[in-house]
């Protein structure tokens, strides 16, 4: 008889990777609060842990959880998907190179340009949409790692993440990929030749908007990792133990939402996609979207609920859009339940690159057609 084959993710995340305890059968893990943990009178640890800034059981649940999924080999939580990337960049030695895309997400890129200027790290950048800009961007024997995030926030560009790992191994260096917006229910990066997956958990992994944190996984414990795992011990970046819990009953549920989120978005992205007060909509999962493809190849479970729509006019314009919503909230972060919209622009401030006519909008579980009907009034006010 043939090997069964293995559950499938959403299987695993509804189950809690078959979570039972032990000592009473409970189907669902405790919240471990203790920050310290005893000795027995041999001066023994009665269990596996010592200090709750070190890992605490509940948090240990969760990156169990995180490590099968992404098929890794170990998940570090973090108290925000910025702590988790802070922790990686923090490996880099002076006069090494970190390279990113010319688009990512606004909050990391500002934390680079300041670690890069405080401690001698060359910090460059490549258009992905140009595929010799990466091997041109590489200082030789200078590159440590290649950042990129994918679909990008909050344009939703597509980076072909196996030719991205082939380009950076070639150059010893590694390849980190935030996969924020594109979970493990549609994109395995360490699969596609990624060394470091991180997300922010805050968004999709979470899923209810009512925790930040955030996770690094590899497939391999070397060194930089173990300095990683140092890293976020000496730093104090831990995920608390009442955030890894819920974190734990969110991710159970991510599968689903995941699905309608994305099923929701490719229905709006298609209703707008011609209309008149916009000038264009972009959301990988169009046949349109320059990304398309590479997207159907790495995104194989859905392209997501993020998309944003460039609305004709600028500031002034899409902030009449924003502003003229009444069911979609108006308010930063995504990958909830609920529908939010940001003007990027106005958040990120004068040395921000995006267009000033771009709404992104992350779309929830929400009934699509209340969605498709609250964008369309809105639109009609300009
Ligand atoms: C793609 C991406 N990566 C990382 C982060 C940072 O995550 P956190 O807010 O949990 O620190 C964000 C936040 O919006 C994001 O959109």
């Amino acid at each position: 008889m043939s090997a069964p084959k293995p559950h499938a993710v959403s299987t695993k995340l509804a189950q809690a990777g078959h979570y039972i305890d032990p000592a009473t059968g409970a189907i669902v893990p405790p919240l471990h609060s203790a920050a310290t943990f005893a000795r027995d009178k041999n001066y023994e640890l009665i269990g596996d842990f010592i200090y709750s800034r070190t890992q605490n059981p509940t948090g240990n649940e969760v990156e169990k959880l995180l490590t099968e999924l992404e098929g890794g080999g170990e998940a570090l939580l973090f108290a925000s998907g910025l702590a988790a990337a802070a922790a990686l960049f923090e490996t880099v030695e002076a006069g090494k190179q970190i390279l990113v895309p010319e688009v990512i997400y606004y909050g990391t890129l500002s934390w680079l340009r300041r670690i890069s200027e405080r401690r001698g790290i060359e910090l460059g950048s490549y258009d992905p949409g140009e595929p010799d800009s990466l091997p041109r961007a590489i200082i030789p024997g200078k590159l440590d790692i290649v950042w990129i995030e994918t679909p990008v926030n909050p344009t939703w560009d597509v980076i072909d993440i196996q030719a991205a790992a082939d380009v950076v191994h070639e150059a010893g260096a590694i390849l980190a990929v935030d996969s924020t917006v594109a979970p493990p229910v549609t994109t395995r990066p360490l699969a596609l030749g990624a060394d470091i997956v991180a997300h922010s958990a805050t968004k999709y992994l979470n899923g209810h908007s009512d925790l930040t944190g955030g996770v690094l996984v590899t497939n391999r414990i070397d060194d930089r990792w173990k300095d990683i795992r140092y890293i976020r011990e000496h730093a104090g970046g831990v995920l608390g133990a009442f955030e890894s819990w819920l974190l734990l009953r969110g991710l159970r549920t991510l599968a689903i939402r995941y699905e309608r989120c994305s099923e929701s978005a490719l229905r709006i992205a298609r209703h707008f996609e011609h209309h008149p007060a916009i000038e264009a909509v972009l959301y990988p999962g169009l046949d349109s979207h320059p990304g398309h493809e590479i997207a159907r190849r790495q995104m194989t479970n859905g392209f997501g609920g993020m998309l944003s729509i460039l609305v004709q006019g600028g500031t002034q314009e899409a902030l009449t859009v924003a502003t003229g919503l009444e069911l979609i909230i108006r308010a930063t972060s995504l990958g909830g339940v609920e529908s939010l919209v940001e003007h990027r622009a106005s958040v990120e401030g004068p040395q921000s690159k995006v267009a000033p006519n771009l709404l992104r909008f992350s779309i929830g579980i929400e009934d699509p057609e209340d969605l498709i009907q609250d964008i369309e009034q809105a639109l009609n006010s300009l």
